[in-house]
């Protein structure tokens, strides 16, 4: 073996003292005893598989005063994040095969994790010919940041043939734009109320109705009237730590600001209760950093979106720690189900798959601080909030942070692009 892994590890469903043994950046073994050329000894600490984060804004091009793809991807791997999905609403966006071909090859430069790209759809644009190369098809029902708009049937109809044609998920931001009033907004509660779950439950109603087998993937949901809507359909459901945390009564302003909103404490009781009972697919920080001058104007032009790659499973190990959430649930959220929804070998520790893992060692809360996390962007809506980040993290088995500093060498790359040279193309 190149490298062997010793510690208290998340294999087959629970902890097990065990040695992963690592060769050419995957797992070769695990067993009681290996040996190999370098060993790292964890004891007592637990081994997580690497998390895939299935919805990140690193902003890149076009918005590098609010993030860039080292900054993206850098705090990203301090969360523990190993692998991201970057969004298209990108300037230009990622809605050609010629622009997305020019973020991968800007991405394979500056990625400190993993990547994969999604192909932006639009009512017009080719993006049958950008699926071969994204991850998945983004498809925004209503609009927000520099968002692609697609509202006509025919339109969402075409893109769920290409998804299904093209076997790629197509992730939805499903907000009807047709339900979204643009009156004036002057706090959270106003956003909610301008955006309400009936939008959120319409889009996803719209997109059942044109149900063809594709591989839908409903992102970021807000609402018990979006979860029940979805409980008729068979699209898989995407879960932020925002939505589960945070509610319009919290002090934040515009930083709280977002799309979909923040909404009661009712609402995001019920979408914690429903993650807790592993009712979610997917959990995803839709990191969307923006300046903290960007977020300092009055409500209605402040631009909406939070940050939290980094944050994302430091706060789900503390809320574990605590007991309000299993660990199974975590795993399988963070990583195992991102990874067979988008039909990668990464996101278990398992022979075959990616060596992607994270050291956590669960005595070790701390107070989260936004000046001291690694976005550009500069601050978080969880100053203060408990979270156990990871003390080491390993990138296809070398190890790329350790205690808080980064130690190994930038080598993301594009999942899409690997699997194909490596023969396991569709
Ligand atoms: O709040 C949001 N911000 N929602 C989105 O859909 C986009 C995101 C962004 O890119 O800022
Ligand atoms: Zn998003």
């Amino acid at each position: 073996m190149d490298t062997v892994i010793e510690g208290r590890a998340w294999f087959n469903g629970r902890f097990e003292q065990c040695c992963i043994g690592i060769k050419d950046g995957k797992i070769a073994a695990i067993k009681r005893d290996l040996s190999g050329d370098r060993t790292y000894h964890y004891g007592d600490m637990i081994v997580l598989p690497g998390a895939i984060d299935p919805h990140v804004h690193f902003r890149d091009p076009g918005f590098k005063d609010k993030e860039d793809f080292s900054t993206g991807s850098m705090s990203a791997a301090f969360g523990g994040v190993t692998c991201a999905f970057d969004m298209p609403n990108t300037k230009p966006a990622t809605i050609t095969l010629d622009e997305l071909r020019e973020k991968r090859a800007m991405a394979s430069m500056r990625s400190w994790i993993d990547f994969g790209l999604f192909a932006g759809v639009t009512p017009n644009n080719d993006v049958g010919a950008m699926a071969r190369e994204a991850i998945g098809l983004k498809m925004f029902m209503g609009s927000s940041t520099q968002s692609i708009l697609v509202t006509e049937v025919r339109d969402i109809a075409r893109a769920m043939e290409i998804a299904k044609e093209r076997n790629k998920v197509l992730s939805v931001h499903a907000e009807d734009e047709h339900l979204i009033k643009k009156g004036p907004a002057l706090s959270l509660n106003d956003h909610a109320t301008n955006r309400p779950s009936k939008a959120e439950e319409n889009a996803i109603q719209r997109l059942a109705k044109l149900s063809n087998g594709a591989k839908v993937n409903i992102c970021h949901v807000s609402s018990p009237e979006g979860m029940a809507a979805l409980n008729a359909t068979s699209f898989t459901r995407e879960v932020t730590p925002h939505h589960m945390l945070l509610d319009a009564s919290v002090r934040l302003g515009t930083n709280g600001k977002v799309n979909p909103p923040i909404r009661t404490r009712e609402d995001r009781d019920a979408i914690f209760s429903a993650f807790q009972k592993g009712w979610f697919n997917m959990l995803a920080s839709d990191h969307a950093p923006h300046s903290i001058d960007d977020k300092h104007q009055e409500f209605g032009p402040a631009p909406s979106g939070v940050p939290g790659v980094e944050t994302m499973v430091p706060l789900m190990l503390s809320l574990v720690k605590k007991g309000r959430l299993d660990m199974s649930v975590l795993v399988s959220s963070c990583a195992q189900n991102a990874g067979d929804i988008f039909g990668l070998k990464k996101g278990r520790i398992s022979v075959g798959y990616d060596a992607d893992l994270m050291v956590i060692d669960p005595g070790r809360t701390v107070r989260i601080e936004g000046g001291s996390l690694h976005s550009k962007c500069g601050w978080t809506p969880y100053e203060g909030w408990d979270a156990i980040f990871p003390a080491s993290v390993f990138l296809r088995g070398e190890e790329l942070i350790k205690e808080g500093s980064i130690v190994g060498e930038r080598k993301g790359r594009d999942v899409v692009a690997s699997q194909q040279l490596s023969g396991r193309s569709e």
